[in-house]
């Protein structure tokens, strides 16, 4: 079962590698990544992994990110807070930064998952096949990116994980900080969280078949659940479901 993973694991990180262009293995001479390395010598005293981590040389990434956050001001600033960070390794993968896109006055702010491909291409959030679905719904009860109804639009990652793959649980702990700082900042009255992975992040709660519809509260404001557009391309008849909650988001605007 190990090997099995760190089989899928190798050949999941080599795709990524193929797509992102290197698509040819450079060296004169091979290498065996295989072959087993000396055993370090033993520390004298070993030291926890807590404390590792949390040192100077490798300091903990969710505090790291709590810091930046917190010394953000302005959006801007908050852009070049995550731009600069390194605890992240999406990051290195990734083509463009997805910050956000739409009003940032806006009455609705939309947390999504991650950048995909197209977004990643263009370093806008939600403009592939799930983005364009969006913007359909939203059209329906008077909303768009810009204008008078207008919406906000961001991520929980900013940089897109390889192959789509699911955001893991440390990703998301790290960049929660950021997420959360952005809501402050950009204050909207509602939050529309889209999917399990941003109820997650900002519920701490997963299970989005029985979330969505009900509103909650995160970062002191109205949080709404509802499903993702990329489900709804993949399950249509949960549209329905969908325009419940359009409705809803509709009547408490009014
Ligand atoms: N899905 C998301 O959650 N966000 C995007 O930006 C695109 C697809």
């Amino acid at each position: 079962m190990e090997n099995w993973e760190s089989y899928m694991a190798a050949r999941a990180a080599l795709e990524w590698q193929i797509e992102l262009g290197a698509d040819e293995a450079i060296g004169d001479a091979p290498v065996d990544r295989y072959a087993k390395t000396p055993e370090p010598e033993p520390a004298a005293e070993a030291e926890p992994v807590q404390s590792v981590r949390q040192n100077d040389a490798h300091p903990d990434p969710v505090e790291v990110a709590r810091r930046a956050a917190a010394a953000a001001n302005g959006l801007e600033g908050l852009r070049a807070a995550i731009a600069a960070f390194e605890g992240c390794e999406l990051k290195r993968g990734a083509r463009n930064l997805v910050f956000s896109d739409g009003d940032p006055a806006a009455r609705v702010m939309i947390v999504g998952e991650a950048p995909g491909r197209d977004e990643d291409l263009s370093g806008r959030p939600f403009v592939g096949r799930a983005g364009q679905l969006l913007d359909r719904m939203l059209g329906a009860i008077g909303l768009d990116r810009e204008g008078t109804g207008s919406v906000y639009i961001t991520n929980v990652l900013p940089w897109r994980p390889p192959q789509n793959r699911e955001p893991r649980p440390d990703e998301i702990a790290m960049m929660l900080p950021f997420v959360e700082r952005h809501v402050t900042l950009a204050d909207p009255e509602i939050l529309i969280l889209m999917g399990n992975v941003s109820c997650q992040a900002m519920l701490g709660r997963k299970g989005i078949t029985r979330l969505r519809g009900q509103w909650s509260e995160a970062v002191g404001r109205p949080a709404l659940p509802m499903f993702h557009p990329a489900y709804l391309l993949r399950n249509p008849a949960a549209k329905r479901e969908a325009w419940a909650d359009l409705l809803s988001l509709r009547a408490r605007l009014a």
